[in-house]
């Protein structure tokens, strides 16, 4: 639930409503409230749905209700309302929403599917067409909304749903105004979806027309992102567990990464994206509002306005970028087309979707690096990262803590310390994980990298959210702590109009530059590799186990390797390693295609995704006896010469697969001996 709710709610514990039952049969005691209930269920209340036949409310609203529903958390005085265009009765939009092909039974997200709540739910839908500048429509609406009011004991409270495009949002709030909507008993409170104006002088402007009729504290802006449970929990973590809060500052911290990567590309929503970009879709709003999360100053409560306080203050130090300092320290991509082995595309690019520009300049990943500007984090780089097309759907924050002194390993077989790395997973995997240095069990002193690590799936037992759920649920209760407010909206443009207003005026580079399925354009890693850094990217076993060469392995050797590996990128035509070198590294090709060229530049073999190279060298000692250049753009898995030599002498089956890699492909017989030699 959301962070506060317990003191908020428990406390003013005046009137238990019922609830709509769900898979549980409810139980209540004579004060009302079910014994097997930690949290009361939502307020009463009319949800008017505005854009209610698009997507939003068949993918993500009615499946939030119908959790709530399943979970005995939807008040039984509840009922929707929904409007828009689309001629519609109620008995039609009910099919919709529940349909087979396309409704709740598709996009439900719980293990299985429960009839008796869903038709429960489904009996309190409700359809009206209306066109949002109409005001006779509003007027018949408000009819409306009485007699459903009437009919669910709803008392008079009203929830409006703005599942609309931004351009309705003033239009909507001044007809509701209008047909007297604000009148009458009860509460009435507006939902508004994303994006929240499409720059700072736009959401500045769409405040003030929201601000015109209603109040501010009427008003719930959503973020989807604060209503996971897994950037919920960053606050809970940070401030319920007393061993980090006094290392969460620069004394400790080296650097902070958010990546959000997404596989997926802009799908039907070409028109929107083409002029928004990943500064606008990703960045300004849910990047920032976990950077806040992250980053803030302890709350003297979880009161809604002192937590979004300290975010509105953290925001406001970010360091504002002058048009030089956005080109040193920000970076943009565009998806182009995956190839297919015969140089036909596999994958359209971003150019190819639908409904965009054929030569858009729009950005699809951007990197950047900020500053917060205050006492915890002056000097602390903080890294973000988002883009469509990418290798793999994962977001993660990264805090990088300072590394030990090293002085007191010297003599000793341990040539690096590695540092501690706090890794909040936020998507797919639901966890967190403390990177941290073992011995190794032996009579030598080494260490090797392993980890602590906390599952949500091993912890607890609750259904797959949405998010919505969350929302909607503290909206009812006139709980604002997971929206946001005007001044942080602004904060948020304030930080992100600098760099959207430099990329608009100075020259894109040369689009498409990274190519779909990748890890994003080269650009992005060497703004980290000019600080001395590399983006974490977090593998996970079955990345590792898509390449042939592990594929099945042992999970301890699996988990061997995914500690050991770092990242490293190359353009295409770049030399990765040149004949002759000492042989320092090994190579798996996460993506891309590389060529083994012989001592007279001739290319005698290609490998590409899921293939490795560089082994022979490190197994024999030996300089490398060819070159290998990237054919095309590629990202790499590395294992250094030391780990590859541990991971071989603690997993004996790999030494031998090795083995027979080398007398395969070289015709090379490796002694294990050899190998193992320090
Ligand atoms: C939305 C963006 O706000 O968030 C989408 O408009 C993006 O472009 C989505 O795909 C990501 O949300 P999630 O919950 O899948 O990470």
């Amino acid at each position: 639930m959301g962070l506060g709710k317990p003191t908020h709610v428990v406390s003013k514990p005046k009137t238990i409503y019922p609830i709509i039952t769900g898979l549980m049969p409810t139980k209540t005691t004579p004060s009302g409230i079910d014994p097997h209930q930690a949290n009361p269920a939502s307020k009463p209340c009319i949800m008017l749905i505005f854009g209610a036949s698009g997507d939003l409310t068949k993918r993500l609203l009615m499946p939030a209700l119908y959790n709530l529903a399943c979970d005995g958390l939807l008040s039984e005085n509840f009922a929707v309302l929904g409007a828009a265009t689309s001629e519609m009765t109620d008995g039609e939009f009910r099919e919709r929403m529940g349909g087979e092909e396309n409704g709740i039974r598709k996009f439900h997200t719980r293990p299985a599917f429960d009839e008796g709540t869903w038709n429960q739910l489904e009996s309190r839908l409700h359809y009206q067409v209306a066109s949002f500048s109409e005001l006779d429509d509003f007027t018949a609406l408000r009819e409306r909304v009485s007699l459903l009011d009437e009919q669910y004991q709803a008392g008079g409270n009203i929830l409006f749903y703005f599942a609309t495009a931004p351009k309705f949002f003033g239009m909507i709030c001044e007809n509701l105004h209008k047909a007297g909507f604000k009148s009458g008993p009860g509460w009435k409170r507006i939902i508004v979806e994303k994006p929240f104006g499409s720059d700072l002088q736009s959401a500045l402007a769409l405040d003030e027309e929201l601000h015109t009729n209603w109040e501010e504290n009427q008003i719930y802006r959503v973020d989807h992102y604060l209503g996971k449970e897994t950037v919920q929990n960053l606050l809970a973590f940070r401030f319920s567990n007393g061993i980090f809060e006094p290392l969460w500052n620069k004394n400790n911290i080296d650097n902070i990464q958010f990546n959000v990567c997404e596989e997926v590309d802009v799908g039907d929503r070409g028109g929107y994206y083409d002029s928004s970009g990943v500064i606008r879709d990703m960045m300004q709003n849910h990047m920032f509002q976990m950077l806040a999360y992250l980053c803030m100053e302890p709350p003297s409560s979880f009161e809604s306005d002192a937590i979004r306080n300290e975010k509105a203050k953290v925001l406001n130090s970010i360091r504002i970028y002058t048009p030089e300092e956005v080109g040193e320290n920000f970076v943009r991509g565009q998806y182009g087309p995956s190839l297919n082995d015969d140089g036909t595309m596999a994958k359209p690019g971003y150019r190819q979707a639908k409904d965009v520009n054929p030569e858009s300049k729009t950005e699809t990943f951007a990197a950047g690096k900020l500053f917060i500007d205050n006492w915890r984090w002056e000097g602390v780089p903080i890294y973000l990262r988002s883009g469509k097309g990418l290798w793999k759907r994962g977001t993660e924050i990264v805090v990088e803590f300072k590394k030990a002194p090293a002085s007191l390993f010297q003599g000793t077989p341990v040539s690096n310390l590695t540092s501690n790395r706090l890794i909040f997973q936020i998507q797919p995997y639901q966890g967190i994980e403390l990177l941290i240095q073992a011995k190794v069990p032996g009579p030598t002193l080494t260490l090797e990298k392993v980890d602590m690590r906390f599952s949500y799936g091993d912890s607890f037992k609750a259904s797959r959210y949405t998010g919505y759920e969350v929302m909607i649920y503290s909206c009812t209760h006139g709980d604002a702590t997971l929206f946001s407010r005007s001044d942080l909206v602004a904060a948020a443009w304030k930080v992100a109009q600098p760099v959207m207003d430099h990329w608009k005026s100075a020259p894109a580079p040369e689009f498409p530059n990274y190519i779909r399925g990748t890890w994003g354009p080269i650009s992005a890693a060497e703004l980290l590799e000019r600080d001395g850094r590399r983006w974490h990217e977090v593998v996970t076993r079955d990345v590792i186990e898509r390449a042939p060469l592990f594929k099945g392995a042992d999970p301890l050797l699996l988990n061997a390797v995914t500690k050991a590996l770092y990242t490293a990128t190359a353009a295409a035509g770049e030399t990765i390693i040149s004949k002759g070198d000492l042989g320092k590294e090994m190579y798996l090709i996460c993506r891309g295609e590389i060529e083994v060229i012989d001592g007279t530049g001739r290319v005698v073999k290609t490998m590409r995704d899921g293939d490795f190279f560089g082994e022979t060298a490190l197994l024999m000692s030996t300089p490398r006896t060819a070159g290998v250049r990237a054919k095309t753009q590629c990202n790499f898995f590395v294992l250094n010469k030391a780990d590859f030599a541990r991971i071989l002498h603690d997993h004996p089956q790999f030494l031998e697969t090795m083995r027979t890699v080398a007398k395969e492909r070289y015709d090379l017989a490796v002694c294990a001996d050899d190998v193992l030699a320090p």
